[in-house]
């Protein structure tokens, strides 16, 4: 996809929901690093751009820039430090502010005529310099108590900055920023999800001609939504491997290979291995012990299962947009805190070429893809499932016994999220069991069993998360039912704890 909007990212914690907000209005959008700038812009030649915020100084000496050349004969929006970096770049004149401005701010609104125009005075702002003057050719649209340039425009060249964050849901009308900007500047609407379905069959069919896929089911969204699309391309020259690995939740081999067959109609094969991973598991405790032996064991079982299907030319991935700009972001690949289970090493190992076709998008839309596809509404709202499975929410061993009180404490704790309809505000809401025992009394019976805790956390990424309340009348429900119901746990705690410092898994 060629054209669209170029976003230059600084650095932001907000960049993506940049992009997220100009796909809404139909424009393709694309995040690149800054310092790829140029190339990135050559390569695409995008109908605008937007330099995104970051957390530097303009005046820092090493802080991150852009030759102003590029910004010539396009349209621009700059945010917060984009705002001072453009403001920098043409001649403008930014000091540090007086009182930095953190969180809401009162704008007054001088022109509402142009990228203005439906924007609210409520606006949220996190900056500690200030554009004192504009640059010339640019008219001052708004200001702040702190800030005397939070908006300006030059509408000959379609240049614009905002010191404010548009992107935020906190800033009123922000939204209208991107569609104003848009329109003054003619920016084509491009990015239709549709013709997203329509143009990846017709490139899959190109790339794969007559060669065969194999891809591996996760039993999660991205696989499912990435193999559906794909086969609809290839029909049955898609070989999809669904492996139990006996730590998926109750039922859940069985119900997702029953979809996967009769009403997404995937040719695949489910391979229950999970008495192997369970010997495999026997004694280990360590949470990165497990995490490898799950990783590795799961490789292997895929190669064999592939070697029977014969000669395979593509693997195909659900990897998706924030994972491609996670790898390839500002601040280089984030620091392993958890090594995850995916088939990272396979490609190269089994001399197999990449397909993955849901690289552009972002979460929602390939739930939006998947909708569109026919995947079943339930399976597409379900909450996010760790590669290695319940083995990372068994704290100390993985046994039988202990996996059935996991699954049926977890199975209560889902149902009555469910019931009182918590379920889709949450990003997770899960059981973990703890390897502790406690004493209790059942009757007149003394008991000495194990704990199961709560985590119910609400995020937009994962990357960090809040923990989530709920109501009195919820948890009293769900703990005795889980006293109750669940043999061999006496006991029911509630995780508080938000992410960082805490991850939303236990191991
Ligand atoms: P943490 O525990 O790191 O989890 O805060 C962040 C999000 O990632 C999920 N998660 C995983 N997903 N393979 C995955 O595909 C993994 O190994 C893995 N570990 C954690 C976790 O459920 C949460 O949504």
């Amino acid at each position: 996809m060629i054209g669209g909007i170029l976003i230059i990212d600084f650095g932001s914690q907000y960049t993506q929901l940049i992009a997220r907000r100009i796909r809404a209005l139909g424009v393709y959008s694309e995040i690149v690093p800054f310092f790829s700038a140029e190339e990135a812009i050559g390569r695409r030649n995008p109908h605008g751009l937007v330099l995104s915020g970051g957390p530097r100084s303009v005046y820092e000496e090493d802080a991150p820039t852009m030759d102003p050349s590029l910004l010539e004969g396009r349209p621009v929006l700059g945010i917060c430090y984009g705002h001072q970096l453009m403001s920098r770049l043409l001649g403008g004149r930014v000091t540090r502010a007086r009182a930095r401005e953190y969180g809401f701010a009162r704008l007054e609104i001088l022109d509402p005529t142009g990228l203005l125009r439906g924007v609210g005075e409520r606006v949220w702002m996190s900056h500690g310099d200030v554009v004192e003057e504009a640059p010339e050719g640019f008219k001052v649209t708004a200001r702040t108590e702190n800030t005397p340039v939070a908006a300006m425009e030059d509408r000959k060249r379609n240049w614009f900055g905002v010191q404010f964050h548009p992107e935020v849901h906190h800033t009123l009308g922000g939204q209208e920023v991107f569609r104003n900007f848009v329109d003054l500047s003619g920016i084509p609407r491009n990015w239709e999800l549709g013709d997203f379905i329509e143009r990846k069959i017709k490139e899959i069919k190109e790339t794969v001609g007559d060669g065969r896929v194999v891809c591996a089911l996760s039993g999660g969204v991205d696989s499912t939504v990435a193999a559906v699309l794909i086969s609809r391309a290839i029909g049955d020259k898609l070989h999809c491997i669904f492996v139990n690995n006996g730590l998926l939740r109750q039922g859940e081999f069985e119900e997702n290979l029953r979809m996967f067959r009769e009403k997404l109609h995937l040719n695949v094969k489910g391979v229950d291995a999970s008495l192997r991973f369970l010997r495999a598991l026997e004694g280990v405790r360590d949470p990165e012990e497990k995490r490898k032996i799950i990783g590795n064991l799961f490789i292997e079982i895929f190669e064999e299962e592939a070697e029977k299907i014969g000669e395979v030319e593509f693997l195909a991935q659900g990897t998706t947009y924030p994972d491609v700009i996670e790898s390839a972001g500002v601040k280089g690949p984030a620091a392993v805190i958890k090594s995850h289970h995916n088939v990272g090493g396979l490609p190269e190992r089994m001399k197999l070429k990449l397909l993955e076709p849901l690289r552009e998008l972002f979460k929602d839309e390939v739930r939006e893809i998947g909708q569109r596809l026919g995947v079943d509404p339930h399976f597409i709202g379900k909450h996010p499932f760790p590669g290695p499975g319940l083995a990372v929410r068994i704290v100390g061993e993985v046994t039988p016994e202990r996996l059935r009180k996991l699954r049926e404490a977890d199975k209560i704790l889902e149902e009555e999220m469910k019931r009182e309809g918590i379920y889709r505000e949450l990003w997770q809401g899960f059981a973990v069991l703890l390897p502790l025992r406690t004493v209790g009394v059942m009757g007149d019976e003394r008991t000495y069993e194990e704990v199961i805790a709560l985590r119910l956390v609400q995020s937009v990424d994962g990357m960090t998360a809040d923990w989530f309340y709920p109501p009195r009348d919820f948890l009293a429900r769900v703990s005795s039912r889980i006293v109750n119901e669940v043999r061999g746990v006496n006991r029911v705690v509630l995780d508080i704890s938000s992410k960082p410092p805490a991850t939303i898994e236990w191991e």
